[in-house]
């Protein structure tokens, strides 16, 4: 008895070295853990219930059969965050270079069938050279098998990637479709063709840093949701993420404790906006004085800087946060903000989660870029993405609503529940200049009579009263108690049901 235990431990051992101190050393020389230390800083200490550690391949081709590493190459199973319940997939390199083999896939699988059966997120861990080259077909067909899953999974529980190390290939389309993707800077990488294949085909000179590195894919392609230091930054920051986010799709996202006054005053938020509308100010000032203890989890800090997108709690419970940015092109909307604010309000709206939006709004961006590139069709996401959502929306529009923008921005057209605005904010077709100059063509040539007309324009229209007196706004607020009248709607929306009429699944203009 006492032998078998012992090979018991023997083995867990072996299995516990990967691919070997050599190649552990080499990839803590590179600034990386290990699949399995990963493993350790994500999940609460001791928490780690590991499953198929002894799982091998059945290659038997390029002399594979006499290379078996337990394990093949990814370290799966569950544990908890915070004590709540994740599965976790952290593919090792020093094993086989992380490559996906049809047993590696298999493993990835199970654990995705169970986190689906279960109701608990999935979180991958990236850093891997691809297909098992030996395996072939087989390989692929593993990758494959894990899309299905990708896809099954969608909107049903929160799928995170963390990329830590090669992702190259067909292998980026499973994080592609998971909920957020993170990466490590300077050690991680996604593209679909790497810097050789684009020499050869484009004959552009590229490192593999600059086609798809974490600068790259959070800054210019926007596939990444955030870039950390290093990995402890990333795995910690993943821990703070998963807090704000249910399990699945049938629980309400955790309560946490919170110490912060409910009915909190900002004196300093009725002088936020500024005398002169030009003037920008930073719509992060009002998110943080509105979330409770100030904390705010921003997604795609570094994309589209126009509209900000995050989470905050109020009253301890998760609220997605959606807000103009007026220091960024005035705040306006385009495609890149259009359609990082629409996957976000498609995120909260599969997972239950609330949604705030703040707006500030002056029009949709003109110019032939933008129309060449489909801002019609991007705009028309975020439209779509506020119009399906039945979760609780609350909206305070701060200061300018105009035009198309107006309605897009979770509008009371778009069946957003409650609609407050400050007493700064103007609704209307347009600013009060370009409608005169509209309306008072004729007198053109004369300025004094247009500043007289856009005096008269400003007095009618550049308010929310015409709006409120309308019901499209419920309630004028002050400033600073906008807190206490978010929290306190959000409140009374906690039982809503709104149900879609019945279809298969909606046509979103992709
Ligand atoms: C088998 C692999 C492997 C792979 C790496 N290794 N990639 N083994 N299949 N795909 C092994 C290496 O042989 C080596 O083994 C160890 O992993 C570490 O690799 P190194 O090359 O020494 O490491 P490094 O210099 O850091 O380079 C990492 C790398 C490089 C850039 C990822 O290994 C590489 O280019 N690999 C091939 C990538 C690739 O072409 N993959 C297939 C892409 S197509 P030893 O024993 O020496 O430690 C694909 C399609 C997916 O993925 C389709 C899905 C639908």
């Amino acid at each position: 008895m006492k032998d078998i235990l012992q090979e018991l431990e023997t083995r867990r051992a072996d299995a516990r070295l990967g691919g070997g101190q050599k190649r552990i050393d080499a990839q803590h020389a590179r600034g990386k853990l290990t699949a399995r230390e990963r493993v350790e800083l994500l999940l609460d200490e001791g928490s780690f219930e590991e499953y198929d550690m002894f799982v091998t391949h059945r290659c038997t081709d390029f002399g594979m059969e006499k290379n078996r590493p337990a394990g093949d190459g990814v370290v799966t199973g569950w544990g908890t965050i915070n004590g709540r319940m994740v599965y976790v997939f952290s593919q090792d390199f020093t094993v086989l270079g992380g490559s996906v083999s049809a047993t590696h896939a298999m493993k990835i699988c199970k654990i995705m069938d169970m986190a689906m059966q279960n109701g608990a997120p999935v979180i991958g861990i990236n850093d891997s050279g691809g297909a098992r080259i030996q395996e072939g077909v087989d390989s692929l067909a593993g990758y494959g098998e894990v899309f299905q899953r990708n896809i099954m999974a969608s909107g049903v529980v929160p799928q995170i990637s963390v990329i830590m190390g090669p992702c190259a290939g067909g292998a980026v389309y499973s994080p592609a479709m998971t909920d957020f993707i993170f990466m490590v800077k300077d050690s991680s990488y996604m593209f679909v063709t790497g810097p050789d294949v684009v020499k050869t085909v484009t004959n552009e000179q590229v490192t593999a840093e600059e086609l798809g590195g974490a600068s790259t894919h959070t800054k210019k392609s926007s596939v990444a949701d955030g870039a950390f230091e290093n990995d402890v930054e990333a795995l910690a920051e993943v821990r703070r993420l998963v807090d704000f986010l249910p399990l699945n799709n049938r629980q309400p996202s955790p309560t946490r404790p919170f110490f912060d006054d409910v009915g909190r005053v900002e004196d300093s938020l009725d002088t936020l906006v500024p005398e002169n509308a030009n003037t920008p100010y930073d719509m992060k000032e009002l998110i943080l004085k509105l979330a409770d203890e100030g904390d705010f989890y921003e997604i795609q800090e570094d994309f589209a800087k126009n509209i900000i997108t995050g989470f905050i709690r109020l009253e301890g419970q998760t609220v997605g946060v959606v807000a103009n940015q007026p220091m960024v092109l005035a705040g306006v909307l385009d495609i890149d903000s259009a359609r990082k604010a629409a996957r976000f309000v498609r995120f909260c709206d599969c997972f239950g989660i609330p949604i705030l939006s703040l707006v500030d709004v002056p029009g949709f961006l003109p110019g032939t870029s933008q129309e060449y590139n489909g801002v019609i069709k991007h705009g028309a996401k975020l439209l779509f993405a506020y119009g399906e959502a039945t979760v609780p929306k609350v909206t305070v529009i701060t200061r300018k609503s105009y035009g198309g923008a107006y309605v897009v921005m979770a509008s009371k057209h778009l069946r957003a529940d409650v609609n407050y605005a400050w007493p700064t904010s103007e609704i209307a077709v347009m600013g009060a200049k370009g409608a005169t100059e509209i309306i008072h063509r004729a007198d053109a040539g004369n300025p004094e009579k247009i500043a007289e007309h856009t005096a008269e324009y400003e007095d009618r229209f550049a308010n929310p009263f015409v709006a409120a007196e309308r019901g499209f706004i419920d309630e004028v607020i002050q400033p600073r108690s906008t807190r206490k009248r978010v929290a306190r709607a959000f409140a009374a929306l906690r039982s809503k049901k709104q149900e879609m009429p019945w279809k298969k699944h909606d046509n979103i203009p992709l």
